[in-house]
């Protein structure tokens, strides 16, 4: 398949990163309503939340017409608990925006049937049309959404094993190491392709050998998130910590720093 290069943004730090994020996102929001959001969760996007938060505040911008999508949610993990992704959505973004609850989904994690709650995830997808703007952050492995390696391109919404180096990264929202999940629904890597735009977010050193590995390796399954060179449609937008090991470097044109 020909390789479609992402576009490429780097800014000074983690700060920068949300500010710019938080203007494109305003600005597809202010261009296209009704729009379809694809959401994830993660310190990377808290601070982006907190700034369409704002901008919901100040009048900038509604959720009253949009519909979101999250990209996962841990099995087994009650909605009401703290460390689900539910929990997570209501405490940045879902309580403080006007878009109406119904119309914020998530996968349920709690389903007694994993793969039927899986396809009814992508009935729902598929019935509002798809997503307009997915957002997404990048695991330490490369995993997007919670596609870890190994991931099938074709994959769509399923069950998944958390890699152990993802369930020690998530660990703080948990009381202790035993009570991190072990799986995971997750949209697939087929179904967050299927997305019209995408805007992946990194920030951090932590990042920096999964962006690279992202954009500069081969594009397979060791690394889901080199998937999206299939895309053409996508912006990666990096603070320069998550962007110290890339050997393709953001045209000048194309390059702003904060
Ligand atoms: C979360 C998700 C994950 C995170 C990734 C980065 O919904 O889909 O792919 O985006 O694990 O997480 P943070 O931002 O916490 O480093």
């Amino acid at each position: 398949m020909k390789e479609r290069a992402p576009r490429i943004e780097v800014v000074g730090n983690a700060n920068a990163v949300a500010e710019r994020a938080a203007a494109f996102v305003i600005a597809r929001m202010r261009d296209r309503q009704p729009i379809n959001l694809g959401l994830a969760t993660g310190a990377t996007m808290t601070p982006l939340y907190a700034r369409l938060v704002a901008a919901t505040h100040a009048g900038l911008i509604s959720f009253r017409a949009a519909t979101s999508f999250n990209l996962d949610e841990y099995v087994g993990v009650a909605p009401q608990s703290p460390g689900s992704f539910h929990a997570y959505m209501q405490e940045h973004l879902f309580r403080h925006v006007d878009m109406p609850a119904e119309r914020a989904r998530i996968p349920d994690g709690m389903a007694i049937e994993v793969a039927a709650e899986a396809a009814r995830y992508e009935a729902q997808i598929a019935a509002a049309g798809g997503i307009d703007l997915l957002l997404l952050g990048i695991g330490a492995n490369g995993h997007i959404g919670f596609n870890e390696p190994g991931s099938d391109f074709a994959s769509r919404t399923r069950e998944i094993w958390l890699d152990e180096a993802t369930r020690i990264a998530n660990a703080g929202n948990f009381p202790d190491r035993v009570s991190v999940p072990r799986r995971a629904i997750t949209m697939g890597i087929a179904t967050i392709l299927e997305a019209r735009s995408i805007l992946l977010i990194a920030t951090g050193p932590e990042k920096a050998a999964a962006v690279a590995a992202a954009i500069d390796g081969p594009i397979g399954p060791a690394c889901p998130a080199s998937a999206l060179r299939q895309h053409g449609n996508v912006d990666v937008l990096c603070d320069e910590p998550a962007a110290a090991a890339l050997a393709t470097r953001p045209r000048a044109s194309n390059r702003r720093r904060a």
